[in-house]
């Protein structure tokens, strides 16, 4: 599952790997709260994730940032069709990389991973009215301080380490932390071997220079083998 994620800027269809995750999934990802789902939420690099339809239409109040929102319904669903097979064929290969607890065989992954994105779409068809999903990429954000209640960024930041620097990280992470009180990042590992991310402590190092409060905080959600943590930053 690689993207090309050049300077934070995805500027062709063809560079975009669609894959996104439910409600269902960002609640235990990310330990979410009945508290927490009543707040408002910047959901960061959702990309085709259904967690933002799926909780605002049962009251919560999401706004996702994603540099592919640049494209239309059409170009994400055709671009989803394009690589779809190429993502199923890649975790069939590396099967033994994932855990097979609550999505148990790679045919029900893709069928999962296919719902949640459909859902979306239909949603993404409407968004000039309800503008929930803008076209934004890390490290630069153009929201005021505090704006948001908490951040969430799912399957982007360190899982990536090896196409988004430790400086892209570090002023990701801050800019985050200047738009939201508090930031939960999940999963903490690399995708390359699924090992720790080595941008994570020196991004914890810096955070903590600044005056944030930064703990690793033990989640029940195990997908990629050994994910098993967020990052929970805090302004204090
Ligand atoms: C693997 S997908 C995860 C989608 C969703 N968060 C989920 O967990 O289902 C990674 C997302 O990060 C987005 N992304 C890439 N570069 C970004 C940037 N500079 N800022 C914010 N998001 C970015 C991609 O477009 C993609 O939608």
């Amino acid at each position: 599952m690689r993207a090309l994620y050049t300077k934070g800027i995805i500027v062709e269809l063809s560079e975009v790997v669609p894959w996104g995750r439910t409600l269902s999934e960002y609640r235990k990802i990310f330990s979410l709260t009945s508290d927490d789902l009543g707040k408002k939420i910047l959901g960061c690099g959702d990309g085709p994730a259904s967690f933002n339809v799926e909780l605002n239409t049962n009251g919560g109040n999401v706004t996702s940032i994603d540099p592919i929102y640049q494209f239309s319904p059409d170009q994400i669903r055709s671009r989803i069709e394009e690589v779809y097979p190429q993502i199923m064929d890649q975790v069939s290969k590396n099967h033994t990389d994932y855990v097979w607890n609550d999505i148990e065989s790679v045919e029900e992954l893709g069928k999962v991973r296919m719902e949640a994105m459909n859902i979306f779409l239909r949603d993404y068809e409407n968004n000039q009215k309800t503008g929930r999903y803008i076209k934004a990429s890390l490290p630069t954000l153009s929201f005021d301080d505090g704006e948001f209640e908490l951040a969430l960024c799912s399957h982007y930041l360190f899982l990536y380490s090896e196409h988004v620097n430790l400086n892209e990280h570090i002023q990701s992470m801050k800019e985050l932390c200047r738009v939201a009180k508090e930031v939960r990042v999940y999963p903490l590992l690399s995708i390359s071997n699924n090992e720790e991310s080595s941008h994570l402590h020196p991004v914890k190092v810096e955070l903590e220079r600044d005056g944030v409060n930064v703990s690793l905080v033990p989640v029940k959600y195990e997908f990629q083998k050994g994910a098993t943590r967020m990052l929970v930053a805090k302004n204090v």
